[in-house]
């Protein structure tokens, strides 16, 4: 018999990547050829797709993965989080022989990070292993992915989700060319500021907006990007863009806090929040990440989400 966590139907499906996360806390960031002494080291649950998954989870959504790890003790330690988590991994393939994806993460004393990902297993998601979760695509509200799965998975995920009538969340990251295709087939990009123009194929520092207008013109039906502290802002085809400042808080480090942005977001899509409104439930859940460590350590719970949003409301702003 089905448990509670495997009996559908499905808030948010997630297409997911999964590290083990290896963090390190350094100063700076290294210089090539350097050796640097860390103060502290960790390992902990991480990949963007499983962040993202949690961080739905948390709020309050029914979430089903469709994922692969190796047969290992970082794959075991996957399963083990989404147990916890009450997360849906019947579609999680073990791999014998392969190794569970794994992310080494430099933390640096003013917060932010750098990150390099060695997808293991996760790599070897295909077509058919979204074929095989058709059902779960067919009863859910929302699929989301990031780009550390490959791209041919989620683009077989999205077609089916789609004819079944949900919606499809994409967070372009690690930001890589994305085909026309896959952009048509998507409802919501979450890229940050500097995926955003790698996307659209714009310098650095070309304005964040002709960027986001590029993906419309390519066919996203809305562009969301996250610009860390500083907020997030929505664009859409013929509508003024809609800003949403970012909340002021004491940062241990940012890890996750873009998949909790995408995560949280799609719980409140697949509660049936519109898109402006999930944006804010997103920034707050997004804010409130920053505040503990590691990916998922300052994830909040959609208790907590709503307590951000009332006691310190930030106002939209038309752009
Ligand atoms: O976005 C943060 C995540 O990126 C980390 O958890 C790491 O695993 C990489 O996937």
């Amino acid at each position: 018999m089905a448990d509670a966590h495997t009996a559908g139907p499905w808030d948010v499906v997630c297409v997911a990547s999964w590290n083990a996360d290896l963090v390190s806390q350094v100063e700076r960031p290294l210089r090539k050829g350097e050796t640097l002494m860390a103060s502290h080291f960790s390992i902990g649950p991480g990949g963007k797709g499983s962040n993202a998954s949690v961080a739905a989870a948390r709020q309050g959504a029914q979430v089903a993965l469709i994922a692969r790890i190796g047969d290992d003790d970082f794959g075991r330690m996957g399963l083990r989080l989404w147990q916890s988590e009450g997360i849906d991994f019947a579609h999680v393939e073990r791999a014998p022989g392969e190794s569970s994806g794994v992310a080494q993460i430099w933390v640096y004393a003013d917060g932010d990070n750098s990150v390099a990902v060695c997808p293991g297993a996760g790599s070897g998601l295909q077509p058919s292993h979204a074929d095989a979760a058709r059902e779960r695509l067919e009863h859910c509200r929302v699929v989301m992915a990031s780009c550390e799965v490959p791209l041919a998975v989620t683009e077989r995920a999205f077609v089916i989700a789609r004819q079944a009538g949900a919606t499809t969340v994409l967070n372009p990251a690690p930001a890589q060319p994305l085909p026309d295709a896959l952009i048509q087939l998507t409802d919501v990009l979450t890229p940050n500021e500097t995926e955003v123009r790698l996307l659209a194929q714009l310098p650095v520092n070309a304005p964040v907006a002709d960027a986001a207008q590029r993906l419309l013109a390519r066919g996203a039906a809305a562009v969301v990007v996250t610009l860390g502290g500083s907020g997030c802002t929505l664009y859409r085809p013929q509508q003024a863009p809609v800003h949403l400042p970012g909340q002021t808080m004491a940062v241990v480090d940012s890890i996750g806090a873009g998949d909790t942005f995408t995560g949280a977001l799609a719980a409140a899509l697949a509660r049936g929040e519109s898109l402006p409104s999930a944006m804010v439930f997103a920034n707050a859940a997004a804010a409130l990440s920053v505040t503990g460590a590691g990916a998922i350590g300052g994830m909040p719970t959609l208790a907590q989400t709503q307590a951000l949003v009332l006691t310190a409301p930030v106002e939209p702003v038309l752009r």
